[in-house]
């Protein structure tokens, strides 16, 4: 079973973290079986599974349906509930509430973005409270608005200094590790030189602790757009359409079902039928 050690252990070992996203049932069940170190039940699933254009209407209960779901598939795994746009940000008896439900909807732990006063206290009371945290800086898609789009962060040894400073305030508060996404790859590699606790890069080069990429992206099923760190290992869409072509055609030209995949009347009812 992996748990927050497991995290630091490789960390420590030098040997990568290796997570995806998954939203549903049976994605949870081929990571488990693929045995990575970490699922995300990420609020991306707000566009991939959704449809919506950001991340911004998914709600705390919409997210507990798919934690529900993923916890049921992947039991042995080690799963993270993302908490959703305004869902942690009120007050922190609102945060550690929300927090709270994605732990008893099947999560081991919670990730939150960004790093301010608030959300350090939040994190410290949800590590008190035995909630791990997973951090998030870097391009932080809640905050997409104030960024002013998918910008690139830490471009400059300032701003490179400005998230290494959060990362270290969340590492104090208790985060177990922090995911670094759109990084250029030497300043993810600077701020995870200078940390403690594992970094999870997500467009942000090999030099991370550990890689987080959404599922749907590398296995191709998610088409509406490809960000430039994606790479597809599978087509699925390709697999998925042909498959549904071809069942299409045979079913406009009576080839399904076949008697292999219908059931027989027997002859003695067959018999009083034509009778009838
Ligand atoms: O929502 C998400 O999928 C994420 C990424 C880090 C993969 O936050």
């Amino acid at each position: 079973m992996k748990t927050v050690s497991t995290f630091q252990r490789l960390k420590d070992n030098n040997e990568k973290i290796v997570m995806l996203t998954a939203y549903d049932y049976s994605t949870a069940k081929v990571l488990e079986e693929s045995e990575i170190d970490g699922i995300l039940v990420g609020d991306s699933l707000a566009m991939v599974a959704l449809g919506y254009e950001n991340t911004y209407n998914i709600t705390i209960d919409e997210m507990l349906i798919f934690i529900q779901a993923v916890s049921r598939g992947a039991k042995n795994s080690f799963i993270i509930g993302d908490m959703p746009f305004m869902s942690y940000n009120l007050n922190l008896s609102q945060g550690l509430e929300n927090a709270s439900k994605m732990i008893k909807a099947g999560a081991n732990a919670i990730k939150l973005e960004g790093c301010n006063d608030y959300i350090l206290s939040l994190v410290k009371r949800c590590v008190e409270s035995g909630i791990p945290v997973l951090g998030h800086l870097g391009f932080t898609p809640q905050l997409m608005n104030t960024i002013g789009g998918h910008k690139i962060q830490g471009k400059t040894a300032e701003s490179i200094e400005l998230i290494l400073e959060s990362a270290k305030k969340l590492e104090e508060a208790g985060c177990f590790a922090v995911v670094l996404e759109l990084l250029p790859a030497e300043s993810a590699k600077y701020i995870t030189d200078n940390l403690k606790i594992p970094t999870i890069g997500i467009g942000a080069g090999v030099n991370c602790s550990g890689q987080i990429v959404v599922t749907d992206d590398i296995t191709g099923k998610f088409t509406d757009f490809t960000p430039k760190f994606v790479k597809k290992y599978t087509n699925l869409h390709d697999i998925v359409l042909s498959g549904i072509q071809e069942y299409k055609n045979e079913v406009k030209r009576e080839l399904f079902p076949s008697p292999e995949e219908s059931f027989e009347l027997s002859e003695n009812e067959k018999e009083k039928l034509t009778q009838a």
